[in-house]
């Protein structure tokens, strides 16, 4: 799928801009802080119905207004599509609303628009994923499971629902309030929804595992070998069934620790990734630009596994991610564009390895100059 034109409307720091975007490589280039991220913000809001940047809308809305709208043509499977959200209400009516309308036709519920617009994004905040603690890769498989499956969203939403009562039991049960039986229901339904949920990380982690190594490996870094493995709190080997049987025992043996704690212990909400290079956890002892690497391979590798699973072409979304790579990595970064359908780049300067591919690139440029941040297009 890609991405053909892009209007923004009281977005950010746009008032109001059209911008029009071509298949392969597309580059947006501009000074800091001219609204390049912006552009791709908005891409991936129409995609997912959440900024990566705020989880307000408000902030979004462009200072002194009240409401602010993207809406995005894209060609999916050689149709058209429209995506349009709005966030606050341009006839003056509810400030904290957001709209999301396809094809012209609003749609009830956020998630499901979720998934007919796929997009990868490669931002600083990316480097989480490596750097972070283990909430950080469990939103990471969550998002990148969740945007191809709507069934693992569902199972995602049961298991939370079921984790929260059984924590809410466990506390009652250690104030005496409660009997131990009372658990069971809520027990069945997390172990139900935790072992589709462990079953499916599993899966997802073995498919982009062998991609992000081939991935960093061709970004120049092939003396260094990436490694992506599952750290699930329940052990995984075997089928859906192997896992229920696991964790139902696991959480059998932690009875007395739970009502102690008041919370379950183990589950996928305290599953983990592990990233190494050379066997080195990248975590605790990777440089800067280790980590950087790695994490754009995880999300380079991320865009692969969807094609494969979807047979639809994520759109590629790399904000700034040319400056820090070296010549050899750039050019290669640059030529994955071959391999997708739409690849979009956000960069301040304009890197020799970049400028020798514009005249095959479409190329969008952001003018600082102005304080409502035009802009000019060169087709
Ligand atoms: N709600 C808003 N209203 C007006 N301007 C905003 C809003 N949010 C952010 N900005 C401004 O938008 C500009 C562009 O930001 P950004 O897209 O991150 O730029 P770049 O990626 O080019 O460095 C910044 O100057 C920022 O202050
Ligand atoms: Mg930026």
């Amino acid at each position: 799928m890609h991405l053909r034109s892009l209007v923004l409307e009281n977005f950010r720091c746009y008032e109001r801009v059209e911008l029009r975007f071509a298949r392969g490589l597309n580059a947006v280039l501009g000074p800091n802080a001219s609204g390049k991220t912006t552009i791709l913000e908005a891409i991936y809001l129409l995609s997912t119905t959440t900024s990566p940047r705020s989880g307000s809308a408000k902030e979004m809305i462009r200072h002194g207004e009240s409401w602010a709208r993207v809406t995005g043509v894209f060609t999916v499977r050689d149709r058209d599509l429209t995506m349009r959200m709005t966030l606050g209400d341009p006839s003056g009516g509810r400030s904290g609303r957001k709209t999301i309308e396809v094809d012209g036709r609003e749609i009830a519920s956020r998630r499901r628009a979720v998934g007919r617009v796929q997009s990868v994004l490669f931002w600083i905040g990316e480097l989480e994923v490596v750097k972070g603690p283990p909430s950080e890769r469990r939103s990471f498989l969550n998002q990148a499971i969740g945007q191809m499956s709507a069934r693992y969203l569902d199972d995602l939403a049961r298991y939370r629902r079921a984790l929260r009562q059984r924590n809410e039991l466990l506390k009652e049960i250690a104030r005496g309030g409660r009997n131990g039986r009372a658990l069971a229901p809520w027990t069945r339904t997390l172990v139900e929804a935790g072992a589709a949920i462990t079953i499916d990380r599993a899966e997802y982690l073995a498919a982009l595992g062998s991609e992000s190594s081939a991935l960093h490996e061709r970004l120049g870094v092939g003396a260094e070998a990436l490694s992506v493995n599952y750290a699930p709190s329940v052990g995984v080997s075997g089928n859906e069934e192997d896992v229920t049987r696991a964790f139902h025992e696991t959480l059998a043996q932690m009875h007395d620790r739970e009502v102690e704690r008041g919370s379950t212990q183990t589950g996928p909400h305290r599953d983990d990734v592990t990233l190494a290079i050379d066997d080195v956890d990248l975590r605790r002892f990777g440089s800067q630009g280790q980590q950087r690497t790695a994490a754009l391979a995880l999300k380079l590798a991320q865009a692969r596994v969807a094609r494969a699973r979807t047979e639809d072409q994520p759109i590629l979304l790399l904000d700034d991610c040319l400056s820090e790579l070296d010549v050899n990595r750039c050019g290669a970064m640059l030529d994955l564009s071959h391999d997708h359908e739409q690849m979009i780049v956000t960069s301040a300067c304009c890197p020799e390895e970049l400028e020798r591919r514009l005249a095959d690139a479409r190329v969008i440029t952001t003018d600082g100059t102005s304080a409502d941040c035009g802009y000019a297009r060169a087709d």
